[in-house]
Order: C-alpha cells, then sequence, then structure tokens
C-alpha cells in the first residue's frame, strides 16, 4: 500500500516537474524574444530622436532663410527704389520742364520710361509691404473710425488724381453709422486699393457705387463697379499673392498693375480681425468688394487689447497704395 502511494506521488511530481520545466522553457523563449523586442524598440526610438534632430535643425535652417529672404527683398527693394525715383524725376523734368521742344518720338519714349518706372516703383512698395506683414513687422493699432469721412477722403483722393480722364461717377451713400475699430492707416491702404481697382477696371463714363451696412456689430462696406466683373470660378484667386486673372478686361498688359493689391488688402484685413470678399453676377456684369470689420462697441474697447496686434521686431509703416488707372 505504502509502495503504490509512494510510487503515485512520485508520478505526480514527475508529471508537476514535466509541466514546470516546459513553462520555465516557454518563459524563457518569451523573455529572449521580449529582449530582441525592447532591442528593436530602443533602437526605433533612436532613429525617431535622430529624425526628430534633424527635423528640428531642417526647421531652424528653414526659420533663418525666410530671415535672410525677407531682409534680402527689403533691402533690394530700397536700392532698387531710390535709382528708379531718380529716374522717374529726371524723365519727368525732361517731360515738363525742358526748354526745348522735344521731338515726338523723345516725348513717347519719356512717357513710356516714366509709365514703366512707376510700375517698378509700385512693385517694389507693394513687395516692401509684403515683406513686412509677412514677416510680421508691421503693427495694428486700432482706433475707432469715422468710415464715411474716410470714404470721402479716399474718394476724393481717387477723384482728383485719376478718374477724371475716364469720367467715372462716384456716389458714396451716406447713412448714420456707428464707428468701427481698426487701424486707420491699413483701413486706408485696403480702401485705396479696392477702389483704385474699381476705378481702374470701369470703362468709360461708369458708375462706382459705396454704401454701408450695419448689424450693429460689424460694417460692411460695399464698392460696386460697372466693369467687366468677375468669372465664379476667379473668386477663389482674387486675393492670392500675383492673382491678376487671365480674361482680357483685367490681363496684366491692360491694367498695369502688380496683381499684389488684393493679397495684401487681405492680410491687412484680417490682422484687424475683419473679413474681405468679392460678388459679382458674372464677366460683364459688375464686381462688388465687401470688407467687414467690427464696430467699436463698448464691449470691443472693452477688449480692445485684443484687437491690437504687436510688430514682431522692429515696426514699419506701409510704402503708399498706387492708384494705376
Ligand atoms: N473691380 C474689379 N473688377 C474686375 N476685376 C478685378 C477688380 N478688382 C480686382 N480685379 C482682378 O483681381 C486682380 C488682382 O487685383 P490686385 O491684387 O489689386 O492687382 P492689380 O490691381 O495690381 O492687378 C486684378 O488684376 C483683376 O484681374
Ligand atoms: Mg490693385
Amino acid at each position: 500500500m505504502i509502495i503504490i502511494v509512494s510510487l503515485g506521488l512520485l508520478a505526480i511530481i514527475l508529471v508537476i516537474n514535466l509541466f514546470y520545466n516546459r513553462r520555465t522553457k516557454d518563459l524563457e523563449e518569451r523573455n529572449k524574444e521580449l529582449m530582441v523586442l525592447t532591442a528593436e524598440n530602443t533602437k526605433a526610438y533612436e532613429q525617431l530622436r535622430n529624425t526628430s534632430n534633424l527635423l528640428i535643425e531642417a526647421n531652424r535652417k528653414l526659420k533663418e532663410l525666410d530671415i535672410i529672404k525677407d531682409d534680402f527683398v527689403s533691402i533690394a527693394s530700397h536700392e532698387l527704389r531710390t535709382p528708379m525715383t531718380a529716374i522717374r524725376s529726371y524723365a519727368w523734368m525732361v517731360l515738363h520742364r525742358s526748354n526745348v521742344p522735344l521731338p515726338d518720338n523723345v516725348e513717347k519714349y519719356l512717357v513710356r520710361i516714366s509709365i514703366s518706372t512707376e510700375r517698378m516703383i509700385n512693385l517694389v512698395n507693394d513687395m516692401l509691404n509684403i515683406s513686412r506683414i509677412e514677416s510680421g513687422r508691421i503693427e495694428i493699432k486700432p482706433e475707432p473710425v469715422d468710415l464715411i469721412s474716410l470714404g470721402k477722403d479716399i474718394v476724393d483722393e481717387v477723384y482728383y488724381s485719376k478718374s477724371t480722364a475716364k469720367n467715372i461717377k462716384f456716389i458714396l451713400l451716406e447713412e448714420k453709422l456707428p464707428k468701427i475699430f481698426a487701424d486707420p492707416e491699413k483701413l486706408r491702404q485696403v480702401f485705396l486699393n479696392i477702389l483704385g481697382n474699381a476705378l481702374k477696371f470701369s470703362s468709360n463714363g461708369g458708375k462706382i457705387t459705396i454704401s454701408f451696412f450695419t448689424d450693429g456689430r460689424t460694417i460692411e462696406t460695399r464698392i460696386k463697379d460697372e466693369g467687366p466683373g468677375l468669372a465664379r470660378e476667379d473668386l477663389g484667386r482674387l486675393f492670392k499673392k500675383f492673382g491678376r486673372l487671365d480674361n482680357s478686361y483685367t490681363s496684366v498688359a491692360t491694367s498695369g498693375g502688380t496683381g499684389l493689391g488684393l493679397y495684401i488688402s487681405k492680410n491687412l484685413i484680417e490682422l484687424m480681425k475683419g473679413r474681405i470678399w468679392a460678388t459679382s453676377e458674372g464677366l460683364g456684369k459688375g464686381s462688388t468688394f465687401t470688407f467687414a470689420l467690427p464696430v467699436a462697441s463698448p464691449e470691443v474697447i472693452k477688449h480692445a487689447d485684443q484687437y491690437f496686434v504687436k510688430a514682431k521686431g522692429e515696426a514699419k509703416s506701409l510704402e503708399p497704395a498706387a492708384i494705376v488707372v
């Protein structure tokens, strides 16, 4: 009996031993696998860290390049502007202050020199403005602005500078409006850009209407012309850099602009927490450009600091917008 019990116990011990041996082997296998995995993970982590370091370095270099590019545009533009201004002045002097009558063809060439130089100066000014905006070197200092009186000033400025030759009629629909909260210099630039475009693209004898709409929180300024209008597929392109459209009425050759005015306007309006957009019933049916800005309500004035934008580095004011007709 005792022998049988002992044998039984022995058998049980043997089975248990066998079982544990197998478990130990299994565990050893798993352990090996885990070690391989850990090694692989460590390697992957190292690779990730290296890639991340490379990305940080690439990013730093890109930022550096961006600053160099901005400086280059800024310096090149300044250096270009001085000689161009001299060319323009001398051409003007020969054209208007010469004691000797000029042969017709000389006069024609001088006029062309003046126009081309003017165009280059405008392009340089626009590029300087873009460089300032993109590198954050402008500041937004909003204050309550009376849109009607600003609108009147700008109509006068545009009208007396260029519109007489085209016999364009400006209509400013006056109404009682609250003031808006905007940076007057930047707003002026946008207004001039949009009104300048309306005038440039209007045909002789056209009408440009400026009207205002408000819901008490924002004021929309709408500038409507009877010019060539806009195709639906072009609406998205308008506000991009060099977003000139190819339709025959507003092509580069005819308009002589830079294709940067609306891009600058959009950036300025958005910096002032506003919106700008264009609508048109189609080609040949005129266009309406609208910008919306916040009303200078007590609530907005209370949170005025949210509307200020500080310049990164030294703040620069904008170069004047050109009115090209
Ligand atoms: N009032 C308008 N009517 C028709 N097209 C317009 C009008 N304003 C702007 N555009 C189109 O948008 C383009 C971009 O305008 P903008 O950025 O001011 O450049 P630019 O005036 O130098 O050509 C213009 O070239 C023109 O094709
Ligand atoms: Mg323009």
